[in-house]
């Protein structure tokens, strides 16, 4: 398969560890330019800077994807910068603390800053973070599971309201993976129960990356909406 990730840019948010960062790892070793979000900024700038070393081509932009601006000035920035915005990763996400806030509008305001350039360029490809809690609900995490089934059904809008714009969209949805994810949890029973569960079952975040780069890959033509994964060991 030719290399479809060189000179593409590539806009992840929440890149400042976990998936995201796998994701700025992956595609920059393949040759895109990332251009990478988070609040963290001290982290994104070593993620940044290491990329750089390393031959890549990597910008930072403290980013808090609760403020519809600031999300405006990430995506931007990419513009400015290389020309254009080839993928938006709306990967920015959390368990705990207004996940509403982090998880819908964030994504919503990824949407709405990246939308404006792909449709100008009549060429893009959106990129959305659901999870298997997308797809199934259990107890204790009822309202996570609510935000990423609206990640879905967003998505899936989008999609089709964005037929006119040669524009792809794909959802990924993951299950355990090994990231900073659970430790945001605030509840200690919960939190325990989940450590102890991601422990035993979580794979690297690396399989989140890989997922991203088969997306991207596909002939021009080709539009992958969706992508459900999990640790060969999980159940639900
Ligand atoms: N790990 C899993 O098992 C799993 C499974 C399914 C889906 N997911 C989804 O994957 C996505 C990434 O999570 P992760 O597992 O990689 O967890 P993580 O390691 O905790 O990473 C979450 C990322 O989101 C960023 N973030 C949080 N609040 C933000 C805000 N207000 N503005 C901007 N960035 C913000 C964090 O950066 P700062 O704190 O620096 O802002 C961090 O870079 C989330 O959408 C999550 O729901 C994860």
């Amino acid at each position: 398969m030719t290399n479809k990730i060189k000179g593409k840019i590539v806009v992840i948010t929440g890149a400042s560890s976990g998936l995201g960062e796998a994701a700025a790892r992956l595609l920059s070793a393949q040759g895109a330019s990332v251009v990478l979000g988070a609040r963290r900024s001290d982290r994104l700038k070593s993620l940044a800077d290491e990329l750089n070393r390393n031959g890549g081509k990597a910008v930072a932009v403290a980013t808090d994807v609760t403020h519809r601006n600031q999300v405006k000035k990430l995506v931007d920035t990419a513009v400015q910068e290389f020309g254009r915005i080839d993928v938006m990763i709306n990967n920015a996400g959390i368990m705990p603390r207004a996940p509403l806030d982090v998880n819908i509008k964030g994504v919503l305001y990824g949407m709405a800053a990246a939308l404006l350039h792909m449709k100008k360029q009549k060429s893009g490809h959106m990129i959305f973070v659901s999870s298997v809690a997308g797809h199934k609900i259990g107890p204790d995490f009822a309202v996570y599971a609510a935000t990423k089934h609206a990640v879905r059904a967003l998505a899936e809008g989008f999609r089709q309201e964005v037929k006119p714009y040669n524009i792809r969209t794909t959802i990924i949805s993951p299950g355990a993976v090994d990231t900073e994810l659970p430790g945001s949890v605030t509840e200690p029973d919960i939190a325990e129960k989940i450590r102890t569960y991601y422990e035993d079952i979580a794979i690297p975040a690396e399989s989140f990356a890989h997922a991203v780069v088969f997306a991207m890959s596909q002939p021009d033509e080709v539009d992958v909406n969706e992508i459900l994964f999990r640790p060969i060991k999980q159940m639900l």
